[in-house]
Order: structure tokens, then C-alpha cells, then sequence
């Protein structure tokens, strides 16, 4: 087990905030986690993945934990449905990857999203009409109150549009592995908007004879030309959530723009992408200290100097979400968790 007072959370977030946590522990077992002495702590405690999807607002008083419990088992008994059991340090593609070779379906449209797979069963990620509570069979945590290892269905972890019972716990569960469900069955999803075209196809073509490996490199194709590489540009992906509106407050916004993108959701609400609403705001570009709008898709902020600080990333989001309001009247939430 690592243990570091003191530490630099800099490689921890992938925005690259230079924060520091009082105390970072790192395990390599689920048992390492569970003779962990809580109780010792520095308080308060927070797991976190490869930290994708969070911005640090400031240095953090208690004790990150991070796990590298990093295996991935197959069952595979020969029927279509197979399983992937993956521990929760396993960074997503490297499992997305591996199904795609294998070859099994279901996983191939969230290729390339940054993080672990720990986190992405507690953020419920999704991408390309595909969210990854699809594909979960189970998830098995250790539940810190009760001080033991919990096993949820699917249906348990309470899964919405980025969200889960999870994020709500207050901490209480450690997600250390997922039961991934695949398939062999042919059923590539290529009815997002732009899949067919990076797959060189027609409008409603579905050919019979993709393999998911085709449909992986597609979604990669589109990531990279929306994205900016993480390995270059530090950001937390898409930092507001898609806001989901009333019929009539659609209606509203769809009087002054008749062209407002959106898709009808549950409930005859609508979701109108956040990207469309901060490119009419005007925002594309602009920028804040070391933070920015990013280019090519104003729904991710990026730090664009690679000094930018918690604040600068704070008040531009804080400019989004007032200029948003006051054109549309609608207020926007972050995605990614302040912390
Ligand atoms: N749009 C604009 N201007 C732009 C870019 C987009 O007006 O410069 C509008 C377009 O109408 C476009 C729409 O926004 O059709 C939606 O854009 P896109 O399909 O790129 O998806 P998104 O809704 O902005 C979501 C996820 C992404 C995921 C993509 C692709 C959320 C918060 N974000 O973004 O997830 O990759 O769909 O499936 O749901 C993430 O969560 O970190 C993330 C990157």
C-alpha cells in the first residue's frame, strides 16, 4: 500500500490542478482496503479514479484514496451473453479495448473515455447512445459504514443520466470491481449522430459484417476530432450536464430559435445540449485566466495554459452559467464534481 502525507495531486486530476491532499493512500488489494483503519484517517475521505471527471477547487484537507486493484477476469462459457469481471483501478479503455479484441459487443461505443472503471459505475459515463449501466451485470463495493463487501445488481446502483445512488452515499461505498455484461451477438449501435459517417456509411446502412473493433475506431475517429487530447490539454471532458427542460420552457427557447437542436426524453421533457446553448452565448474561446472555452466543443472547459488555477475554472464556469441564464433562462449544472 502507498501511503503520502502531503501530496501532490497534480498527475491525480486530469485537469492538472495543482492541488495537494493532507494524506493520498493508494491499494493494490480490496484487502489492503479493508484492514485500512478508517478511523485514522484525515478527514474527509474521497475515492477517486484517475480523477476525469473532477475539478479541485482548492487543497483538499483529508485523505484521497485511489485504488490499483487492477485485474480483469473472463467468463466466458460459450453462449452469447459473456461476462468481464474488471477491478475498479483498470483504466476504462484498457477494458473497452480488451471486449472490442475479444470480440464481444456492448462497450464499443464508449471507447476512449477517459478514467477508471471504478469511477465510470459510480458516474454512470456515456457517449454515442450508449451509457455504461447497459452493459453492468453488477457491482461489488466495500461498503465503509458497515465495514463490509457489498455485491449490487444493476438495478440496485440506482443509475440515471450521469448519475447513481453512488454519488449520493456521501462516500459510504468503495466501488472495487464491475460485472461487465457483453455479448456476442451482432448489435452494433450506430444511430448517433455522426457514427455511420466516420464508418464511411449511409444515413440508415447497417451493414451485417462490422466488428466491434470497426465501430471502436469510428467513436475514436469522432472523439478526436471534438476532444482535445488529454495527454496535451488538461480538462475534465464535458463540464456541464445536457439540461433537461419543460415542454413549455422549450417551447420558449424554440420561439427565438426555431433550430434549436434537442431530443424528447422521459415525461415528454426535452434535452437541449448545453454545447449548442454556450455556442450561442458566444463563449467558444473565451477564456479566463489560464482556463478556456474549448474550440471545437464549448461544453468542455480546458486549461488551456497548463497553470490555470481552481478560481480561473470557476469563474468562467460561473460566466457560462449566468450568460446561459440570462439568454435562455435555463441554468446549467456541472457535470464534473467540485471538490
Ligand atoms: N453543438 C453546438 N456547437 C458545438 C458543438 C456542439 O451547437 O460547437 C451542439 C450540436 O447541436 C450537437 C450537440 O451540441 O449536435 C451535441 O453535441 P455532441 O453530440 O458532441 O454531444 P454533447 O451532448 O455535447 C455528450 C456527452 C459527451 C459525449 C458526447 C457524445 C454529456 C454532458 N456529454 O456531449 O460526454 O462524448 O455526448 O456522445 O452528456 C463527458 O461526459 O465528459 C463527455 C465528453
Amino acid at each position: 500500500m502507498k501511503r503520502i502525507e502531503n501530496y501532490d495531486l497534480s498527475a491525480h486530476n486530469t485537469f492538472r490542478m495543482k492541488v495537494k491532499c493532507a494524506l493520498f493512500v493508494e491499494y493494490e488489494t480490496v484487502k489492503e482496503l479493508e484492514e485500512l483503519d478508517f478511523d485514522s484517517l484525515p478527514k474527509p475521505v474521497i475515492c477517486i479514479g484517475a480523477g476525469s471527471n473532477l475539478l479541485f477547487t482548492k487543497d483538499f484537507p483529508g485523505t484521497v484514496l485511489h485504488s490499483a486493484v487492477k485485474y480483469i477476469k473472463y467468463v466466458d462459457m460459450g453462449l452469447d451473453e459473456v461476462f468481464m469481471a474488471v477491478g475498479a483501478g483498470v483504466t476504462f479503455d484498457e477494458f473497452v479495448a480488451k471486449a472490442c479484441e475479444a470480440p464481444y459487443w456492448g462497450a464499443e461505443n464508449l471507447s476512449l473515455i477517459p478514467g477508471e472503471v471504478g469511477a465510470a459505475a459510480v458516474q454512470n459515463i456515456g457517449a454515442y447512445g450508449s451509457e455504461v449501466k447497459d452493459i453492468i451485470a453488477g457491482v461489488v463495493c466495500y461498503d465503509t459504514v458497515e465495514r463490509k463487501k457489498i455485491t449490487l445488481k444493476c438495478a440496485q446502483c440506482g443509475y440515471g443520466y450521469r448519475d447513481s445512488m453512488f454519488k449520493h452515499a456521501q462516500g459510504r461505498y468503495i466501488v472495487t470491481s464491475v460485472l461487465f455484461q457483453l455479448t456476442r451477438k451482432y448489435s452494433p449501435k450506430l444511430d448517433y449522430k455522426g457514427i455511420r459517417t466516420a464508418l464511411g456509411l449511409g444515413a440508415d446502412e447497417t451493414p451485417q459484417n462490422l466488428s466491434p473493433m470497426q465501430v471502436r475506431e469510428a467513436v475514436i475517429r469522432l472523439r478526436n476530432e471534438k476532444l482535445p487530447d488529454p495527454a496535451e490539454t488538461g480538462s475534465a471532458g464535458s463540464f456541464f450536464k445536457n439540461p433537461v427542460v419543460s415542454a413549455a420552457q422549450f417551447a420558449a427557447i424554440a420561439q427565438g430559435y426555431s433550430s434549436v437542436p434537442h431530443f424528447i426524453v422521459e415525461g415528454g421533457f426535452v434535452k437541449v445540449p448545453a454545447a449548442w446553448m454556450i455556442d450561442q452565448c458566444g463563449f467558444k474561446g473565451a477564456s479566463q485566466g489560464g482556463a478556456a472555452v474549448y474550440e471545437k466543443q464549448p461544453l468542455v472547459l480546458v486549461n488551456a495554459s497548463g497553470e490555470a488555477l481552481p478560481e480561473d475554472v470557476i469563474a468562467l464556469e460561473n460566466r457560462i452559467i449566468e450568460g446561459v441564464k440570462q439568454r435562455f433562462g435555463v441554468e446549467l449544472q456541472p457535470e464534473v464534481e467540485h471538490i
